[in-house]
This record gives structure tokens, sequence and C-alpha cells, in this order.
């Protein structure tokens, strides 16, 4: 059905009367950009892959090539793909908030390609790379992206990771709290495709919202999160938060 016209009129008039905001997007929002949601990537090859074995830190002990090739194919990708409407929009947003702030559990950069700078990676980076065993931070070559393997640190021998965060990983404290401190004075909370079935980030719109904020969800499909939310649009958000921007025009 999708969202309507009063629901999207509703959601600009909060946005534009607000002077603090907070954005939480998941991977719903790159969707329309190409890259696969997690939940969905598990398609092809990785099609009976168990996404535990690819996001954890036991998945990787036990089958390195396995999760280094599935990176490699989500990294390439990455690069190559483009923001969507829906990452522009955001842009603009912040552009006009006085307080915002831009959170997100996606490990690509269409955000800031986008043009939203400052933005909070609660799950890391897909560009970053680091040793498992000293921890030194490592830069892709070529070689590295084509091997069937992690490469080996330069410093350690260690196996090199990716600098995302997995499964039973803490999330970096500091850009945590500085996403949850967001919430708790945000006026308006919209979040964007994300399932909010990952914790702790799937708590953050429920910390927004105890603390008074007005919360909207936007997602083609019910969560947890849109069934608790003030206002849901049901929508891609590709075309709902440009229409929710065009609105506050
Ligand atoms: P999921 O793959 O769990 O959920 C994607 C959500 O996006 C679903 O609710 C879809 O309905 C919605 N969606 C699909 N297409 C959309 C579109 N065009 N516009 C808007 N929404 C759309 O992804 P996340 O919620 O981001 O963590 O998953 C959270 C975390 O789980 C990820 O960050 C990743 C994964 O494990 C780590 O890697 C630690």
């Amino acid at each position: 059905m999708g969202a309507s016209e009063i629901e999207i009129r509703r959601a600009a008039e909060r946005l534009t009367n607000c002077r603090s905001c907070a954005v939480m997007t998941g991977a719903g929002v790159s969707a329309e950009s190409g890259v696969p949601t997690f939940r969905d990537a598990q398609t092809g090859l990785y099609a009976n892959v168990d996404p535990m074995k690819l996001a954890s830190v036991e998945g990787f002990r036990e089958d390195p090539a396995m999760v280094w090739r599935w990176y490699m194919a989500r990294f390439g990708r990455a690069r190559v793909v483009e923001p969507n409407p829906g990452h522009f929009a955001l842009a603009r947003l912040a552009a006009r908030i006085e307080r915002f702030t831009l959170i997100t559990q996606n490990v690509d950069d269409l955000h800031e390609r986008a043009g939203c700078p400052d933005v909070l990676h609660l799950h890391g980076s897909i560009a970053r790379y680091f040793c498992t065993d000293c921890g030194e931070d490592h830069t892709l070559t070529d070689d590295d992206r084509a091997a069937p393997e992690p490469p080996a640190c330069a410093h350690c021998g260690g196996m090199i990771r990716p600098g995302v965060v997995w499964f039973g990983e803490a999330l970096p404290r500091d850009i945590f709290g500085a996403a949850e401190r967001a919430c708790r004075t945000a006026e308006v909370m919209l979040v964007a495709g994300t399932s909010g079935v990952v914790f702790p980030a799937a708590d953050l719109p429920f910390v927004a919202r105890s603390a008074g904020a007005y919360l909207i969800d936007v997602n083609p499909e019910r969560t947890l999160i849109s069934d608790r939310a003030d206002l849901f649009l049901e929508g891609p958000s590709g075309e709902v938060l440009p229409r929710v921007l065009g609105a506050m025009d």
C-alpha cells in the first residue's frame, strides 16, 4: 500500500519543527543501491551458509578462507555501488536540522558519499582491515582482494580480518556512547531500513522514545520497531525519504 500523503506530511511537519534529530539506518537503506541486505545476502554460493559463520570470530577461525571470500565479494560490491535517493534525502535532512546525528549499522560508506558528514558507524567499516593477533591496521592490496584466504600481517604474520563488528563482539564504546547520547536528547528519531533484531543497536530507537522522542520508522515491512513507532511510513527508503524531504520544502 505504501505511506499515505497525510503520513508523509505528518513526518515532514515533525522534522521541520524539530531542533534535534537522530537517524538510525540499517541494510535496507543500501538495498536500492544494489547492496543485498544481510539476510538477503545468503544467496548463490552462500545459500546454505549460516550467517553466524560469516560474521563471528568462531566462524572466521573455523573457515577463514570462506569468510574472507565472502567479505571480499561484499567489499567489491560496496565499492562500485552508488548512493541512492534515500541516502541523498538524509544528507539534505542533515543540512536542515541544528543538531543532527546519523547512526548507521551499515559497513559501507554510502551516507558519506551522499554528503552526510560525521556518520557514527556502529558496526565498523568494510574498508578497514586489521590483524587478528597484533591489531595493526592493514591496507588491502589488489592481491589481497583476489586471494583465496586472508593475507598475513606484515608485522607478526597473524591473520588479517575485516574491521566490522561481528556477532558476540562489543561495539566501539565511544561511537555507541555518542549514538546513545544523541538518541536520549533527540526530539525526533527517524529509523530506516533495519529489521531491529540485532542488539544493542536495536535498542536505540526505544532509548529515544523513552526519553520523549517522536519515533518514525521507514520500512517496506513491519518490524518490532514499526510496531512501537509513533509513525510508520511503509515503503522503500529510496522512495519514502525523498517524499518526506519534498514535503518539507
Ligand atoms: P537486515 O538485513 O536484518 O534487515 C534489513 C531491513 O531492511 C528489513 O527490515 C527489510 O524489510 C528492510 N528493507 C529491505 N529493503 C528496503 C528498502 N528498499 N528500504 C527500506 N528498508 C528496506 O539488516 P539490519 O537491520 O541492518 O551486523 O541488520 C542489522 C545488523 O545485522 C547488520 O548491521 C549486520 C547484521 O548482522 C553486523 O554485521 C554486526
